[in-house]
């Protein structure tokens, strides 16, 4: 059984002292919901793995209250301060070389020497980080490969029964995962997200783009796989209409008519869109097959600020399945 907890002080302390037990919670960030860890235990750590059935080769991002405690275990770079200051709290992970006397175990970067650490800005999972004391090792809280859970409803859609808790908060604002950011050598962008490319390159000068296609032979972040956030229905990209067998994934104002409709905005405001996207691509896969349609319908979203994240969640849900 998961336990649903609401996120006000005593539904927090609960939550808290789950994680100080080495039990695995569920919780709301302003990105996506995060399945929570004590990331100083080992087998906490590994339970989920084991929950999301997550490979072990896919490290997972540490969450902190404050930047402060953040950086006691890692080696902050000058860029890792201008940003933090800029972006932390907020929806920015930043790669950085581990320190050796940090107790986080290393099955958390999967035996990497660096670790992804990040500072949520929603005030439910500051509360929590700062009530349980410890590093939170956090993936999203969903099926490994599956769309990521924006609800508490989308938490336990994917993982009842395989967790301890859920901290409900509401959905989630910003809706997408967060940028990752490597610094441990040339500033290379890892994951699009929350924070648009062009934003951190205003604060630190241009990036490195790490190649969008899956590279042979060594990965560097596994957000980089080609086939991920994928909801169980292929999805078709650039559609202009929809067919008969097709639910439609719309953009703007008079969308064409299909048998199953989700819009990501009326308005084409892209900061509503990604709040909706993954929301939207559980429902049209839930009503597809309900309906007997066999495919979802994308609608072109502009590749500019937060669209060109969207965009990117949309070209993985659309790739080949392995
Ligand atoms: O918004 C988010 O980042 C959410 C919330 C819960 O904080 N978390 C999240 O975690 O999306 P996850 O595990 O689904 O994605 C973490 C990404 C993966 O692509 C992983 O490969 C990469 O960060 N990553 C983590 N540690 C890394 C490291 N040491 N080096 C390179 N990439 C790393
Ligand atoms: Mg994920």
């Amino acid at each position: 059984m998961t336990l649903l907890l609401t996120a006000e002080q005593a539904g927090i302390a609960e939550a808290a002292s789950l994680l100080r037990a080495g039990r695995l919670v569920a919780f709301g960030t302003e990105t996506v919901y995060g399945l929570g860890a004590d990331a100083t235990n080992a087998r906490a750590v590994a339970a989920i793995f084991a929950a999301k059935g997550r490979p072990r080769f896919n490290p997972l991002i540490c969450h902190f209250a404050s930047a402060e405690a953040a950086f006691r275990h890692v080696v902050a770079t000058p860029e890792a301060h201008r940003l933090a200051a800029t972006f932390w709290p907020g929806p920015l992970s930043l790669v950085l070389r581990r320190r050796t006397d940090s107790p986080i175990d290393f099955l958390v970067g999967a035996g990497l020497d660096s670790l992804a650490v990040r500072v949520p800005a929603h005030a439910a999972a500051r509360a929590l980080l700062a009530a349980c004391g410890v590093p939170v090792a956090a993936p999203s809280a969903n099926r490994s490969g599956a769309v990521s859970p924006t609800t508490a409803a989308h938490v336990l859609a994917d993982l009842d029964g395989g967790i301890d808790a859920v901290l409900d908060s509401g959905p989630c604002d910003v809706g997408l995962e967060s940028t990752v950011l490597d610094l441990t050598g040339e500033p290379t962008l890892l994951r699009l997200g929350g924070v648009s490319a062009e934003a951190l390159e205003a604060v630190i000068g241009k990036l490195v783009r790490a190649r969008a296609a899956e590279p042979k032979g060594a990965l560097r972040s596994p957000g980089q796989l080609a086939s991920h956030y994928a909801p169980s229905l292929p999805l078709r990209l650039n559609a202009t209409t929809a067919g008969p067998d097709e639910a439609l994934l719309a953009f703007g104002p008079a969308p064409p008519e299909a048998g199953a409709t989700w819009n990501l905005s009326e308005h084409g405001d892209l900061t509503e869109a990604a709040s909706r996207l993954f929301a939207g691509l559980r429902i049209l896969d839930d009503a597809g097959r309900r309906l007997g349609l066999t495919r979802i319908a994308a609608m072109p979203v502009p590749h500019e600020g937060l669209g060109d994240a969207i965009n990117d969640r949309l070209t993985r849900a659309a790739a080949p399945r392995r």
